[in-house]
């Protein structure tokens, strides 16, 4: 059985609460539960994992070379400045797929900007929570 990591980075613990006309009011748990039902009705195996520290996010990108088939990453506002997370999602074989609930690039200029661009396999912007849906289906179709 093929198995996903499913991981979200700073302040995606607070969906739900914070700024909900952005990113809605589904809490991480939900979307979490969401993605593991979608893997087990397609045979494949979701964990998830989410931390607010760049060391323990980079600790489990390493993992996920031995551990993990594919990755679902919202890096959250590492995605425009943590040249660390880039090193680690390129030291890896397993395919990462980087997802954003909001569309990034119809917001503050500095969120256009991707660390990741040229080291994820795709990245899906602006679909809200179904993002995370399309990101697995990617890592199926690879
Ligand atoms: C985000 C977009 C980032 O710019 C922001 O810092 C986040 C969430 C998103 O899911 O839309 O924390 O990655």
């Amino acid at each position: 059985m093929k198995r996903i990591l499913l991981m979200n980075g700073p302040n995606l613990n607070m969906l739900g609460v914070r700024e909900p006309d952005i990113y809605g009011r589904d809490t991480l748990e939900t979307i979490e539960n969401m993605v593991v039902e979608y893997g087990q009705a397609r045979g494949v195996q979701v964990e998830y994992f989410q931390s607010n520290h760049e060391g323990e996010l980079i600790d489990k990108l390493h993992e996920a070379h031995e551990d993990f088939d594919g990755v679902i990453y919202n890096p959250g506002a590492h995605t425009h400045y943590s040249y660390a997370l880039r090193d680690a999602v390129a030291s890896i074989d397993t395919p990462v797929v980087e997802v954003h609930i909001s569309d990034v690039d119809a917001r503050e200029p500095f969120r256009a900007i991707s660390v990741f661009d040229g080291v994820v396999v795709a990245k899906i912007s602006g679909r809200g929570k179904e993002g995370y849906l399309d990101a697995l289906d990617v890592l199926l179709a690879l």
